[in-house]
This record gives structure tokens, C-alpha cells and sequence, in this order.
């Protein structure tokens, strides 16, 4: 119990801080690092010309709306398995002007994320990734071309090397030992237990703004923390919601989202202030200090994004140009076809029958468990990702048990799915009672 407790809140806050860490990249790339936390969906864009296949099977699409009024707005991981029940591995929902493609099936999985990764490179945007993204100009959002290769060869000396994970890992252990401290020495989160979410949330910015910015914040009461966070959390609502989709597909509507649109745009323009103002300017000055005459290689960095537009025929259908097809990883983890029992917690399987799969970048890929994607989009936080889950999950077990506070047996993990992931719906309170250490 101790440590199915843990995974959820560590888990959580993770995803917390990878959904919420976005810094605008029009300034400078390397500070443009977008954390996104799709665990659930990979969503990737396809380009392809007609060719004689048929497209995937899909239900019968009225003019305009296409599917929209039969299937509505919120396109969960469940929702979305269970039409591939219906219409199978490879399945296509006519939503107004888009085109959206399911894949259900590891095998159809890797043709997207590793055969055919060129053709399925490019992620869809929206009306309102537009807005946080600056229309697609960063790295996570950004097109497969020339654009995407350099942010990725740009930000991984600075983020994504094992050389850098080895730099910072004094710092990462004093951040959560400083964690351990205050839970050890809170008596509330001893006796009556406490929503642990929010410290290790301040571990994390104070891990990631290290590393980008040479800054952390002193307490979860920082007001510089409480406004970073309470930025990132209402862009992260505005973004994830479902209730944007119909100007989104149906473009004669989207007249009635220019409030929903105002509203994502002022908030952009506060966050940049923000950020700007108080971290990306003070560390732009330390790297320019650092790298003079580096100006031809920054407005490269700026330049147009070409297009990769190839055919994409999948599972013997075509994929019709422009489609947004998503590979349902949430299914693909969680179909009782494919495992033993998968609605058990049982970290063990993976030390048991499953002992050959892992969460790796290369490697043996195994397309039932992509936490972290798989091919040219997968994630390159993973090498940051893992020892920090590694490490603060074992700090925890090692130092507490976790356990539901005095009169609750269990703990509500209910699901809350968005645009892109899939988080807990409502934080528990845990409380933890001190081990004595060996
Ligand atoms: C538990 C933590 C994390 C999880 C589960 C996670 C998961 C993912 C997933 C599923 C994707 C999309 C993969 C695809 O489309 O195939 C992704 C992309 C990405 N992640 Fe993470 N991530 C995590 C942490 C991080 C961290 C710590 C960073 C950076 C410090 C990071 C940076 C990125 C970036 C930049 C991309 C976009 C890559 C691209 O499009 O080229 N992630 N992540």
C-alpha cells in the first residue's frame, strides 16, 4: 500500500509540473521547454495523398458535423477504446473539419511511431495550442522538419544528456531531501495527513528551475512560486479542456469562442511577462555573456518550419492528409487482451511475467507500454524523469508509510483525462507516519 501510495502522488505531481512548465521559445529555444505529460495519447499529425486504399472505418458522418453529434466533445482514452471494440485496430471519426484517426493496436502502433515515423511526425494543432505555442514554434508542438531537429539538437546539451543528469544530481537530492525534511517535520502530514501534492511540486519547479534558470523558490508560500504555478495551471486548464472543440471543428462556430480565445491569449501575454521579466531575460544575459557572436546560429533557430508531406497508408487504409491520428496508449497498457489482469496494481509484473519490458528511449521497445512515447517524438525528458521518479520514490518508501488518514480505507484515484493527459481527478489526503531509519 505503501507504495502504490507513493507512485500516485509522485506520478501525479510529475505530470503536474510536465503539463505546467511551458515557457514561451520565440526568445530563445533552449529556454522554450515544454513538458507535456501525454500518457495517455501520442498524438501525432499525419500528411499523405490519396492513393486507392480506402480510408479507415469509421460510423457514418452527416455533412458539417461529421461525427460531432453522435461522439460530442470529450474524447477520453476509454471512450475512444470503445469504438475500437466496434470498428477496429485502426478506426476514423469525422469531427466537423477534422479528421481523427485511433490506432488501437501495437503492431499498427509501431508502423506510426517508428516505420513510418517521418510520415506520422508532425503533431496537430488547435485554435488554442496556437495561442500557447505560438502557433506551433515550439519544440513540443512544432512540425517534423528542420525547425523540430534544431530545437532538439539544441536543447539536449543543456537538458537531456546523462552528462547533465550527473551535474545537477547533488542539487536534485538536496531538493528532495529538503522535501523529506519538511514531511518529516510536519506534524499534520504525521497525524491528520496532508495533500503531499503541492511539496513535491515545489520540488520539481525547484529541480527544473535549477537547471534552466539557476533559481529556486524557498517555500510552497513563495509568491513568486504561487504566481508561476497558478499561471501554469490555469494554462494548463484552458489547454486540456474539451469545451473549445466544437470552433475548433467547425470553423463557421468559432465566433462563439472568442471569449474562451480572449481569454488564452491574456493569460499568454501575463505568463511571457511573467517569465520574461523575471527568469528567461536574467538568463539570456548569462548565456550571451557566455556565447558572443552566436547571433547567425539564434535566428536560424527562428526561421521557417518545412513540411514533411509524404503518403501515409496504415493497416491497409489511407490516411487522409492532415488527419490527427492518436495512438491510444492508455488502451494499448490497459487491454485485458494484451495483459494479465491490467486493472491490478501489481508492480511486480514487471519483475514477473513482464520482466522484459521496460520505459526505455532505445533499446526494446515493447508497443503495449509507451509511457514516454516511442521514436522521433518520444519524450527526451526521460532521462531526467526516471532517476528523479527513482530517487523521490525511493526517499518516500524509504522514510514514511503512507497510509489513508484516520478514518478513510481507501483512496480516491479517480481519472480526469484532458486534450493530451491523463491525471488524477482529485488529490488525496495521505498521511505519513516517519520509519525509523535503519
Ligand atoms: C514522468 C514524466 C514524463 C512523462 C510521462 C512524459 C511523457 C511524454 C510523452 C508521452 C511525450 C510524447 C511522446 C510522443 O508523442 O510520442 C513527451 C514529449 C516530450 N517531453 Fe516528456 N514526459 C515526462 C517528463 C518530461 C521532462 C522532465 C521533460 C523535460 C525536462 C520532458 C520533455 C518533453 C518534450 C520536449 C517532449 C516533446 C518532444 C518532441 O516532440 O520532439 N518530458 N513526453
Amino acid at each position: 500500500m505503501a507504495v502504490s501510495l507513493g507512485r500516485v502522488a509522485v506520478a501525479t505531481a510529475f505530470h503536474w509540473l510536465a503539463r505546467s512548465l511551458l515557457l514561451h521559445s520565440s526568445q530563445h529555444p533552449a529556454l522554450g521547454l515544454l513538458l507535456p505529460a501525454a500518457v495517455f495519447l501520442a498524438i501525432i499529425a499525419a500528411t499523405g495523398r490519396g492513393t486507392n486504399a480506402p480510408p479507415p472505418p469509421g460510423p457514418a458522418a452527416v455533412p458539417v458535423f461529421g461525427n460531432w453529434l453522435q461522439v460530442g466533445n470529450d474524447l477520453n482514452h476509454r471512450f475512444l477504446a470503445r469504438l475500437s471494440a466496434r470498428y477496429g485496430a485502426v478506426f476514423r471519426l469525422r469531427l466537423g473539419v477534422r479528421n481523427l484517426v485511433v490506432v488501437s493496436d501495437p503492431r499498427l502502433a509501431s508502423e506510426v511511431l517508428h516505420t513510418q515515423g517521418v510520415e506520422f511526425g508532425s503533431r496537430p494543432r488547435n485554435v488554442v495550442f496556437d495561442i500557447f505555442t505560438a502557433r506551433g514554434n515550439d519544440m513540443v508542438f512544432t512540425e517534423y522538419g528542420d525547425h523540430w531537429r534544431r530545437m532538439r539538437r539544441v536543447m539536449t546539451p543543456p537538458f537531456f544528456t546523462a552528462r547533465v543528469v550527473q551535474q545537477h544530481r547533488a542539487m536534485w537530492e538536496a531538493e528532495m531531501d529538503a522535501a523529506v525534511a519538511d514531511i518529516a517535520g510536519d506534524d499534520a502530514a504525521r497525524t491528520a495527513g496532508f495533500v503531499v501534492r503541492r511539496r513535491l511540486q515545489l520540488m520539481l519547479y525547484n529541480i527544473m528551475y535549477g537547471m534552466m534558470f539557476d533559481a529556486r523558490f524557498g517555500s510552497v508560500d513563495d509568491p513568486m512560486f504561487v504566481e508561476a504555478t497558478r499561471l501554469n495551471s490555469e494554462r494548463s486548464r484552458l489547454a486540456q479542456s474539451f469545451d473549445y472543440n466544437y470552433g475548433d471543428f467547425i470553423p463557421v462556430l468559432r465566433p462563439f469562442l472568442r471569449g474562451y480565445l480572449h481569454k488564452c491569449k491574456d493569460l499568454q501575454a501575463r505568463r511571457l511577462a511573467f517569465f520574461n521579466d523575471n527568469y528567461v531575460e536574467k538568463r539570456r544575459k548569462a548565456m550571451d555573456a557566455h556565447a558572443p557572436g552566436d547571433d547567425d546560429k539564434k535566428s536560424k533557430l527562428r526561421c521557417a518550419i518545412d513540411h514533411v508531406l509524404q503518403e501515409a497508408k496504415l493497416g491497409g487504409y489511407t490516411i487522409p492528409k492532415g488527419s490527427k491520428v492518436v495512438v491510444n496508449a492508455w488502451w494499448l497498457a490497459n487491454n485485458p487482451e494484451l495483459w494479465e489482469k491490467p486493472e491490478e496494481f501489481r508492480p511486480e509484473r514487471f519483475m514477473g511475467e513482464e520482466k522484459a519490458v521496460d520505459a526505455t528511449v532505445g533499446g526494446k521497445v515493447d508497443f503495449r507500454f509507451m509511457p514516454f512515447g516511442v521514436g522521433r517524438r518520444s519524450c527526451p525528458g526521460i532521462i531526467l524523469a526516471l532517476p528523479i521518479l527513482a530517487l523521490i520514490v525511493g526517499k518516500l518508501v524509504r522514510s514514511f508509510e503512507m497510509v489513508p488518514p484516520p478514518g478513510v480505507d481507501k483512496l480516491d484515484v479517480t481519472e480526469k483525462g484532458g486534450q493530451f493527459s491523463l491525471h488524477i481527478a482529485k488529490h488525496s489526503v495521505i498521511a505519513f507516519h516517519p520509519v525509523s531509519s535503519a
